[in-house]
């Protein structure tokens, strides 16, 4: 977009009441007429604005099309998305975050496209991201941490999905270890972390949330549609993708803030409510043997815990795990 357009926009953004033409004329150094001129146009792209007599101007509503301006306005986060790119088609996300962060941007930088054509999954598989109907998104974390700790920001990612829909919906999202957000045992979100570091210390993480909202049941691939579904098809309505979007932001930045302060507990806890099949019995294998276990909970590295029958507890990292009925496997 044009940068006068772009800084006139941002100027509206930042005030919460109405600015004067001869404000925004001296804060752009245009004329009071190209003002004016600049109004009509955002009002032709649909922006509703206000325009009252010695007061001035205010945006009432944003355009329904996501961009950089719809997804800043009414943000209102500290850190989150303080530099925040959309775009409207991408290779993934993630790429662009890796080359943002190598060009040190900040802590907080998010990138958001409506369509990614090589959406990147979990263990080099694909992730299918149509044109308008998810939620395709990295986020640029610079952590304090050692690399040990990184799983704990993916944990606390997928808390942050699941709250989000339990707080929004009827729906009763589960995490399925270590992040996958299933609802009614199928998969509608999953995370990526990637991480660049040095021996202990994390330079920075990129991490990729993928979130199925609208499509309808036709519209997940037929081979996957039997493990996968979609906000939409399992609340029965469509969803709000910007305003889910700034939702996910601020949830987000509050968990974060209470994760830096108070460390990993809160975290775990809200992990393990969502948690599926805790506190269930399944099966796990092993390279070495099959066996039954209870599961309790997560550890503070992110492995899995789980409770044998004879009482013994046995801490999990990649063993691969019979989900049971209804599940599928990882
Ligand atoms: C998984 O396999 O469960 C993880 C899926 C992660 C998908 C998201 S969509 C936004 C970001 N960009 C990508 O290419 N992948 C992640």
């Amino acid at each position: 977009m044009e940068s006068t357009r772009k800084e006139l926009i941002e100027l509206l953004n930042k005030n919460k009441g109405h600015i004067s033409g001869q404000e925004l004329s001296n804060q752009l150094g245009i004329s009071r007429t190209a003002v004016w001129k600049h109004m009509n146009e955002l009002k032709k792209d649909g922006y509703e604005i206000e325009a009252v007599q010695r007061k001035g101007y205010k945006i009432l509503s944003y355009p329904d099309k996501i961009s950089e301006n719809t997804l800043r306005w009414g943000l209102d986060t500290k850190w989150m998305g303080n530099e925040l790119y959309h775009y409207d088609q991408v290779e993934s996300t993630q790429e662009i975050v890796h080359q943002l962060a190598k060009q040190g941007k900040p802590h907080g930088t998010v990138v958001i496209a409506d369509e990614q054509v090589k959406g990147k999954g979990r263990m080099a598989r694909n992730w299918d991201s149509p044109k308008g109907k998810g939620i395709w998104m990295s986020i640029l974390l610079r952590p304090n941490l050692p690399p040990l700790q990184a799983p704990q920001l993916t944990l606390l990612a997928a808390t942050v999905l699941a709250k989000l829909i339990a707080e929004n919906s009827d729906l009763n999202p589960q995490i399925k270890w270590p992040n996958d957000l299933l609802i009614n045992h199928k998969k509608v979100s999953g995370i990526l972390t990637e991480m660049q570091a040095e021996q202990d210390t994390i330079q920075y993480i990129v991490l990729g949330m993928g979130m199925n909202v609208n499509q309808g049941e036709d519209e997940i691939p037929e081979k996957i549609r039997y493990k996968a579904s979609s906000l939409k098809v399992e609340g029965g309505h469509d969803w709000n993708i910007q305003a889910t979007i700034q939702h996910i932001l601020r949830l987000f930045e509050r968990t974060y803030d209470v994760f830096e302060s108070q460390g990993f507990e809160t975290i775990k806890k809200e992990w393990e409510h969502f948690g599926y099949k805790i506190g269930e019995e399944i099966t796990i294998s092993t390279m070495k043997e099959t066996w039954k276990a209870t599961l309790i909970g997560i550890e503070p590295d992110g492995a899995l815990r789980a409770r044998r029958r004879n009482g013994r507890e046995e801490k999990l990292y990649s063993a691969e795990i019979h989900w049971g009925e209804g599940g599928y496997h990882a």
